[in-house]
């Protein structure tokens, strides 16, 4: 390997969101969704060369970076798009909480399928509507299994709900939704009116891409085009979050204006070394991304045997198709309060009722393996 994935890179007293939460202690932090990796090279070296310029002014997307997006999508996924699709953002956070002011009123009704990242469990709140949730379904018999259960969709989903909110591929599940399914899903937004909204952040993090390729909704034609938002970034991918960037695909011009009058005054100007990474990394990160999935598979390889053979009580969910995120079933531990529980332990994990999961865990494995390992001994121990 090219890539020094092993060391241990110290990012205590960095103000790391992920490590600040167990500052002073001895807690490795498992939880928020960054990996305790360094950036690529070229994408550190791009934001040198644009730094170096010295003036850091209120900055647009430069020339090349929107051809750069429409590169990637088409030589990653197949997508045909337009520059004019092209909204850039802060984050896929905001992102949703525009795209859930941007269509019905106050009231209305946004529809998500559980357990999910926390933020879909909340945007709906920014546009004073109402959240529907409709849990997957869980084939338990095979410890995994997850699909969506289109039946509860159609019982669930009411006269005044306007946006349907979709994670994929799926955190913390770990789900890559087939072309059917994706399909499956368009159909049901045209047939009942709503707003579909993609978050594909996650979409470059699938671990085996020829036994589960990513089909993205943009690839979708027809009349979902026109009540569509595919939310991407670069940040999850090549582990540049904190520069805050993001973009959304928005095809039909009407519903591009009332997404960005959702965001009102509250989205800033966006960063012009942010706008620089994300270019170097869609253009130049491919090496790095092939060397980074075979370092996560590798962990998850290694995390999967771990459970299974030094941590009963629990169960990770399987197939993981994609991110470094585990999601675990805790139920078999027999405690009350799972993330509690390994915290004292010394690892710290992300509650599933965050994710309206309750007993369930997320352990996010984007790290260097010597961490992971001592992590999962430390959850050995816990049990005595
Ligand atoms: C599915 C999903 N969407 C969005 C985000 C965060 O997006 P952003 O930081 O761009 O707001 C995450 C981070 O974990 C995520 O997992």
């Amino acid at each position: 390997m090219a890539i020094d994935f092993d060391t241990v890179i110290e990012r205590r007293w960095t103000g790391s969101l992920k490590w600040q939460r167990y500052e002073g202690t001895e807690i490795l932090p498992l939880w928020v969704a960054d990996m305790d990796f360094a950036a690529p090279p070229v994408v550190l070296d791009a934001i040198r060369a644009r730094l170096d310029h010295g003036v850091l002014g209120y900055s647009k997307p430069h020339p090349g970076l929107n051809e750069a997006v429409l590169e990637y999508l088409a030589r990653a996924h197949g997508v045909k798009a337009e520059a004019s699709w092209i909204e850039w953002l802060p984050g896929l956070v905001p992102a949703k909480s525009m795209a859930c002011r941007a269509v019905g009123g106050a009231g209305d009704s946004v529809l998500t399928l559980t357990p999910v990242y926390p933020p879909f469990l909340s945007v709906h709140a920014d546009a004073q509507k109402e959240l529907i949730m409709v849990s997957l379904a869980h084939d338990e018999a095979t410890a995994g299994g997850w699909r969506i259960d289109f039946e509860a969709l159609e019982a669930a989903v009411r006269p005044d709900t306007k946006v349907f909110l979709f994670c994929n591929p799926h955190n913390p599940v770990g789900r890559v939704y087939t072309r059917e399914e994706v399909e499956r899903v368009a159909d049901f937004c045209v047939r009942h009116g709503l707003l579909f909204v993609s978050d594909e952040i996650h979409c470059d993090l699938v671990l085996d891409a020829a036994a589960t390729p990513h089909f993205s909704a943009a690839r979708l034609d027809g009349p979902v085009r026109e009540h569509m938002i595919v939310l991407m970034a670069a940040s999850k991918t090549y582990n540049i979050p904190g520069l805050a960037l993001a973009w959304a695909l928005v095809p039909n011009a009407g519903l591009r204006r009332q997404f960005r009058a959702g965001g009102g005054k509250l989205i800033p100007e966006l960063n012009p070394l942010s706008f620089h990474a994300t270019e170097a990394a869609l253009r130049h990160g491919e090496p790095w991304r092939q060397e980074l999935l075979g370092y996560l598979r590798g962990n998850r390889d290694f995390l999967t045997d771990f459970i299974a053979r030094r941590l009963p009580g629990l169960t990770l969910s399987l197939p993981l198709e994609a991110t470094y995120l585990a999601w675990i079933d805790a139920r078999g531990l027999g405690v009350d309060h799972p993330q509690a529980y390994y915290e004292k332990a010394g690892v710290g994990l992300s509650d599933g009722r965050d994710f309206a999961g309750a007993g369930w865990l997320r352990l996010n494995f984007g790290c260097p393996r010597a961490t992971l390992e001592e992590a999962l001994t430390r959850m050995e121990r816990a049990a005595g």
